[in-house]
């Protein structure tokens, strides 16, 4: 379960090579968390194993994203994106993960990893104001159509473009 903590608008920020990673099962329920990530995120492990990623969720972060994410690794890909977090104490961090299946050798999904950089200033810049648009889309539809919304809404914005070539050429390029 997630407790409610009051926002401090404080962010705190991942050093140059540093990388957050976490492991989850098939539910998204965290099974490991390196140094980095309890760090950053002010969560002790104990805190953070057997509970579900959403543990780490900024109400800033539109639900489309999520959808979107879990879409993508229930297809059997890995997922690519920028993300805001929360931390224990209400601050924030924002990073770009890459999410991909954790297969056994015969293919069969266990699970999921997730590995987390520093973002790019200029893609946090572009995508703190998209996402800000898509939280707007999903309130202004209501909780029921929400995501399809939002969804909807992103995929205009992106034209032709998929959201994975958007996100990796604004942190690569
Ligand atoms: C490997 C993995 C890593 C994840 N990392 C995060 C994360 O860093 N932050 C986050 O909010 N959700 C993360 N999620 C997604 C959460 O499981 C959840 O779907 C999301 O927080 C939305 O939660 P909600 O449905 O309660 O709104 C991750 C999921 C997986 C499988």
């Amino acid at each position: 379960m997630k407790s409610k903590v009051a926002l401090t608008g404080r962010e705190v920020r991942l050093g140059d090579n540093e990388q957050i990673i976490s492991k989850t099962d098939l539910k998204g329920r965290i099974i490991y968390a390196n140094r980095p990530f309890m760090r950053i995120s002010d969560f002790a492990e104990p805190d953070l194993l057997g509970i579900q990623h959403n543990i780490v969720r900024h109400p800033q972060m539109p639900r489309g994203v999520f959808h979107m994410m879990w879409e993508t690794l229930k297809s059997g890909q890995e997922f690519f994106g920028f993300i805001q977090n929360l931390t224990a104490n209400g601050d924030h961090y924002w990073v770009f993960a890459n999410v991909t299946p954790d297969q056994e050798p015969g293919g069969k999904v266990v699970g999921y990893f997730s590995v987390r950089r520093r973002p790019s200033a200029r893609g946090v810049a572009t995508i703190q104001a998209l996402y800000a648009d898509m939280l707007a889309v999903e309130s202004n539809a209501g909780p029921a159509r929400a995501i399809e919304a939002s969804r909807a809404y992103l995929a205009e914005r992106l034209g032709q473009q998929s959201y994975e070539r958007f996100v990796l050429a604004l942190q690569l390029g």
